[in-house]
């Protein structure tokens, strides 16, 4: 098994690297948060630019085909009243 260092300084390999942009980050900033990849000497973050290229984040895909990268939250169903709770209110009234 050959390892490809993209991150000498926190020994960060490229698979970890596209598992990251798998996982949903799509910028080195967010590699970094990730893994901390960049954040010492920052030579590998043009690289880490070039392992995010087209095809490596599932949301920049979205983005170059018009589409949202991030959806809108829909409000959640509100929660249906329990049975018995509306027959303890019948009580009251
Ligand atoms: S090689 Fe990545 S921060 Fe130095």
């Amino acid at each position: 098994m050959t390892r490809v260092y993209v991150c000498s300084c926190f020994g960060i390999t490229e698979k970890q690297v596209k598992e990251h942009a798998d996982a949903g980050a799509c910028t080195p900033r967010q590699i970094a948060s990730a893994c901390k990849a960049g954040t010492d000497c920052g030579s590998c973050v043009r690289r880490i630019q070039a392992l995010l290229g087209r095809g490596a984040c599932p949301r920049r895909r979205l983005l170059d085909q018009g589409e949202p990268a991030l959806s809108e939250l829909s409000a959640p169903p509100a929660p249906a009243a329990p049975s018995s709770a509306l027959q303890d209110l019948s009580k009251v009234a």
